[in-house]
Parts: structure tokens; sequence; C-alpha cells
């Protein structure tokens, strides 16, 4: 190609997204998204929004959702960076911290952004393996010694939906020399999160985002937590309007709804329990799950790729990754009763057919 592209960049692949299909009617257990839909507040704040707030650039620092977040989580707004989804801040923070052949390190299997990210900076992406032993998923006690300009954590990791315990990550953020990020998107669902931890390291930030938890993957809007130092460096890189208007006023009000966001993530724990022992019933190996997924692998006689395929071709959705340790099984999103139920129903005929097929 006769471009000046950088020739890191023209050797990296892009980053795969799961599959968003046209068809509504399809059960949708593939990318993580929230069953319910966001609070009813939503919708009234973005029927509010005047053409007069169009016409205008929107708040640089979105400044009502930094307000409103500052109120949930107790801290200063200084402290909260709003971002186009989380994945805007993770691309601001590798960044910032890792130039070219500088160590991005991240423990593997994780979100398969990170290596991605990396490589934008030519930089080099460190895969941290998980010690993984009947259905355990550990954390190498000596990950801090790393090194490396930037580690990435995802707590509850995707896809395993494992949880790394508070203590843990307190030793690392105490003992690694590099910037901490932890990755929070699906902390909504877990019963702890690293929040106590910021304001006592300067070197840790958290993610969070507004598509899992609060219903609002369409309208790509998270955010980072750190000590105002940090996100002060963080917004000299950032985009001059990340969040628009109406992402704006969506995850204010969201947010803004606690009531109503508590509610969803006890509806989705519910069935996220449910789905894990129907699973267990039909001989899939789950690890405890402290998110909106869980992590199944297929039974011996089972073939991961093939039962991805076949609820695909009977319109349920899930995901198959084709990476090493994951070939033998299927992350699938808890969705609603009626969803989880049609998919188990399913994976019940599924296995019917191939005990006959014997
Ligand atoms: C582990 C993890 N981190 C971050 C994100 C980014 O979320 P968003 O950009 O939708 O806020 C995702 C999305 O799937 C994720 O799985």
């Amino acid at each position: 190609m006769n471009v000046p592209i950088r020739k890191h960049i023209t050797l990296m692949q892009g980053y795969t997204p799961g599959e968003q299909p046209a068809d509504v009617a399809v059960v949708k257990l593939n990318t993580n998204e929230n069953p319910y839909p966001p609070s009813p507040r939503v919708l009234s704040a973005i029927n509010a929004i005047t053409v007069e707030q169009l016409r205008r650039y929107p708040s640089p620092d979105a400044r009502d959702f930094r307000r409103a977040a500052a109120e949930v989580h107790h801290i200063d707004p200084e402290m909260i960076m709003p971002t186009n989804g989380g994945d805007e801040l993770l691309a601001l923070v590798v960044r910032a911290c890792a130039g070219e052949n500088a160590r991005v390190a991240y423990l593997d299997p994780g979100y398969s952004l990170y290596p991605v990210l990396a490589n934008m900076q030519a930089a080099v992406p460190v895969p941290v393996p998980y010690d993984i032993s009947a259905q355990e998923w550990r954390v190498p006690n000596d990950i801090w010694k790393i090194d490396a300009a930037v580690l990435l954590i995802v707590n509850p990791n995707a896809p395993s939906g494992t949880l790394i315990s508070l203590s843990a990550l307190e030793d690392i953020a105490h003992r690694f020399s590099g910037l901490l990020l932890i990755d929070e998107a699906y902390v909504d669902f877990a019963p702890t999160s690293a929040l106590g931890l910021v304001p006592r390291f300067p070197n840790l930030i958290l993610l969070r985002s507004m598509s899992k938890g609060y219903g609002l993957a369409g309208m790509r809007f998270g955010y980072g937590i750190a000590q105002a130092p940090l996100i002060a460096e963080l917004y000299k890189i950032r985009d001059s309007y990340p969040c628009d208007v109406i992402s704006i006023a969506a995850a204010t009000a969201a947010i803004g709804d606690q009531a109503y966001a508590k509610a969803v993530w006890q509806k989705v724990i519910q069935q996220r329990q449910w789905m894990t022992n129907q699973l267990v019933k039909l001989g899939f190996g789950v690890p405890e799950s402290h998110s909106n997924f869980v992590l199944a692998q297929v039974p011996i006689g089972m073939d991961a790729a093939t039962l991805y395929q076949q609820l695909k071709s009977r319109d349920i959705l899930v995901r198959y990754f084709n990476l090493p340790r994951l070939t033998d099984k299927l992350r699938i999103t808890i969705g609603t009763q009626q969803q989880n139920e049609v998919l188990v129903q399913t994976l019940i005929e599924i296995k019917k057919g191939l005990q006959h097929a014997r």
C-alpha cells in the first residue's frame, strides 16, 4: 500500500468485536450487554434535550456526570475522568504510559483489546498467564515484579468472571512500580471494588463502564477513577469533547438512579446463579462468576466451536474465542430469565441429539 501508514500498524491485527446482528429476534448472549433496559430516567433525560443543546458543544469535562458520579462514589469530581466508553480510557492510559518498545502487561486470558492497544503504540504486549486449574483462576503471586510501564487487570475478569481479592490487589498496587489499571467494567455484579484503594495509591486507576451495569452500551460512556494529578495528565491527551451531550445526559440520569440500577444487578446475579446451576447439571465446568456472564467449559464429547455454531443456527448467539486456553469454552452472557431458559432448553436438546447419534 503506497500510503504513509506506520509500519507497525500495517503489521498489526485490529480488535474483533462480538457480532451485532440486525435481527432483534436473536437470543443475544454474546457481548455482555445488560438484558434489562436502563432506568426510565434515561429516556426522560434524552427527551428533554433541546435543539439549542445540540447546536452547542457539550461540556468538555461532562460536568454534570462528574458531579453525579462523585456523589455516588463519595469522592471529589476531580478524581473522575469521563470517557467515550471504558475503551477510550484504556486507550488513553496505554497511550500515556507506553511508547515504542515499552512493555504493556496484562493477565491472560483477559480482555482481547489489551494487546491491540499495545500494538497501536508499537509497544510490547506482555501476557501474564493465569494459573488455571480445576475451575480456579489464580494470579501468580509475584505478578507485581513484572517489568512493565503499565499493568492491566480486569476484575472481575473477562472472560472467566472470576474475582481477585482486594488484599491481593492492594499488594500489587503497593509493590508494582508502573501504573496499575484495574478494569472494573463488570464490578456492579461483584461483591467488592478497589475504589477504597484509590486514595492510597497514586499509581492506581480504575475503569468503570456504563455499558454493563447501567444498560447503556449503545451510548458509549465510561469513566476512570484515580487521584486528581493522574487524571489531570490524562486530560491533556484526550479528545476535545469525547462525550456528546446526549450521552452525558443519559449517563448522568442512569448513575443518579442507584435504586433502579441495584435492583437490576440483583436480578442478573440471581439469574447467573440459576444459569450456573443448570450448566453444571448438564456437565459444563463453570468457575464461580462475579460478573454478568459465565465461562462454560464444554463437557467431554462436545466441541465448543461446533456447539457455538449449533446454537447460532438456532438463533442463539454466545461468544467463542479461538484463542489459547479458551477453545474448549463458551462465554455466555446472562440474559433475561426467558432468554436463559431458551438457551438451557436448547442445550438439553443438543445433548440429547448427541446421545442418540452415538
Ligand atoms: C473487560 C472490559 N473492559 C472494558 C470494556 C469497555 O466497555 P465500554 O467501552 O463499553 O465502556 C469491556 C467491554 O466489553 C470489557 O469487557
